[in-house]
């Protein structure tokens, strides 16, 4: 990818590239995978809403749903390999501004970026969800897939455990969504995963090191 096509100028206003098609479309398979599990998951699991999982359908849209969700980071790997590379280091490595961040998330929680300490490409918040979504899918999957496959070989009590971290890991995923659509419509961050850019401005107060990057990138034709 060109530092050209990665800053862009509409009706005067300049934009960075966030998230390359193959990431938004990978985003959008996660997404949609995830909604599919919750609401079926709940469909089989709680009690007003069992009637409608009776006919089987449920179950189902749940298993299609997990094998979306399992062909996610496969997916990632083939279409954007590079994404999916930084997408896993940055979500665990983590520096001092990052420290500082999380002593003043307060002030972030509430919608005020401007004079937090500086952030790369992704902020300490979205760090902390990223690795959350990365070990929690981890945990959902293989609790998952014991109970599709060894269902018979696990006895009363290999199940139960199962079944309890499958649905904490569940419970932690979804709240975790809530914090990430909370700051995607505060930040008003949807254009990243939509068209894939984001405007310079808003870009130069929440993440300064990742546009000062950009910069260095185009200035040395990187
Ligand atoms: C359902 C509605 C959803 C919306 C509107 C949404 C919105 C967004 C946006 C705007 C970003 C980019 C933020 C930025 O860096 O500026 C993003 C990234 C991300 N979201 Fe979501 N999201 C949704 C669902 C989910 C779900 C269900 C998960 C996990 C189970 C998830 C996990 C992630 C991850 C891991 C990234 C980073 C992507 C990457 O680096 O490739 N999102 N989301």
């Amino acid at each position: 990818m060109t530092t050209a096509s990665r800053v862009q100028e509409h009706h005067g206003e300049e934009k960075l590239l966030r998230y390359r098609v193959g990431q938004r479309i990978v985003h959008a398979v996660l997404a949609t995978s995830f909604l599919m599990l919750l609401f079926t998951g709940l469909m089989i699991l709680w009690q007003p809403l069992t009637l409608w999982a009776r006919d089987g359908t449920s179950g189902l849209i749940h298993r299609i749903g997990a094998i979306l969700f399992i062909s996610v980071p496969i997916l990632y790997l083939i279409v954007d390999r590079r994404g999916a590379k930084e997408l896993l280091v940055e979500s665990f490595t983590y520096d001092k501004d990052d420290i500082e961040w999380f002593k003043h998330a307060g002030r972030y929680f509430l919608g005020h970026a401007v004079g937090m300490p500086p952030q790369g490409r992704l902020n300490a918040g979205q760090k902390l969800h990223h690795a959350g979504v990365v070990i929690t899918s981890a945990t959902v999957v293989m609790s998952g897939i014991f109970m599709w496959y060894a269902k018979g070989n696990l006895g009363a009590n290999g199940l139960a455990l199962a079944a309890t971290i499958h649905d904490l890991s569940m419970l932690a995923l979804t709240v975790l969504l809530a914090g990430h659509l909370y700051f995607t419509f505060v930040y008003k961050a949807l254009s990243s995963m939509t068209t894939g850019y984001v405007s310079k401005e808003d870009a130069e107060i929440e993440h300064p090191k990742w546009v000062e990057e950009i910069e260095h990138q185009q200035a040395t034709g990187d």
